[in-house]
């Protein structure tokens, strides 16, 4: 057998949406379709490392040779990434986790009646920054999906969750980004930035994998 860029590598990549019911038939989420996710789970994978996906709500098929766990809520991501860490070599997290929970999940449908109506929201744990902050910490890179100001609020969110690399992506861009077939990606490390063009999912994801692979041995 060829040895691989990756071999012997663990590599543990979350994506799509995360739900978060409001009651047993209605639920708040986002447009994450999961496709950015999976690309680089396949593109690890070919590449030669082991790959875990813990993937929220998609309609996609696994990738041939990744191992694939789902997930519904925030909290059950969180909890099956925690428990899969360990050994990790490098964790990216790509999923669209809702920051936000409903602080009361009714146990009923929600009859309709008055006209407005209140749900409050309680913030749910960050996967991300909890993974960062392991004492065996694994090479950890994060997204950041803005509207503006990308590279501000991208390197706050590396340096907020003690992150070693961050892929911001401009969602507001038509074309890119939440469920098209193309992104583009600028990545941010401590101190230098990578420009990852406009290019199908599949290409980026083979590009960042490259470059996630070279900046952690470069760390080491
Ligand atoms: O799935 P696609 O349709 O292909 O779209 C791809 C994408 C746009 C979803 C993807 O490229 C992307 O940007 N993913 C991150 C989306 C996001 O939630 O970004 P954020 O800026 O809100 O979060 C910052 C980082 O913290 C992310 O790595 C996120 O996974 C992580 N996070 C956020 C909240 C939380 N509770 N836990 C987390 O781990």
């Amino acid at each position: 057998t060829q040895s691989k860029l990756l071999t012997g590598q663990h590599w543990l990549i979350t994506a799509g949406p995360t739900r978060e019911a409001i009651d047993p038939v209605r639920y708040i989420s986002n447009h994450s379709s999961g496709k950015m996710g999976y690309a680089i789970a396949q593109a690890a994978v070919n590449a030669g490392a082991t790959v875990t996906l813990v993937s929220g709500p998609v309609t996609l098929s696994t990738p041939s040779g990744v191992n694939r766990i789902n997930v519904s809520s925030a909290e059950n991501m969180h909890q099956q990434v925690m428990t899969q860490v360990e050994n990790t070599d490098v964790f990216i997290a790509c999923a669209a986790v809702a920051d936000y929970k409903i602080a009361e999940v009714s146990a009923q449908k929600i009859k309709k009646s008055a006209e407005t109506m209140q749900i409050n929201l309680v913030k749910n744990p960050d996967i991300v920054a909890d993974v960062a902050a392991l004492a065996n910490k694994p090479f950890t890179v994060g997204f950041a999906a803005e509207t503006q100001d990308i590279e501000h609020y991208a390197k706050d969110k590396l340096k907020r969750k003690n992150l070693d690399l961050i892929a911001a992506n401009d969602v507001a861009k038509n074309g890119q980004g939440f469920n098209s077939d193309n992104n583009a990606l600028t990545v941010f490390s401590y101190n230098k930035k990578f420009e990852l063009p406009l290019a199908s999912k599949s290409d980026v994801a083979q590009q960042l994998v490259a470059l996630i692979a070279q900046q952690r041995d470069e760390k080491q």
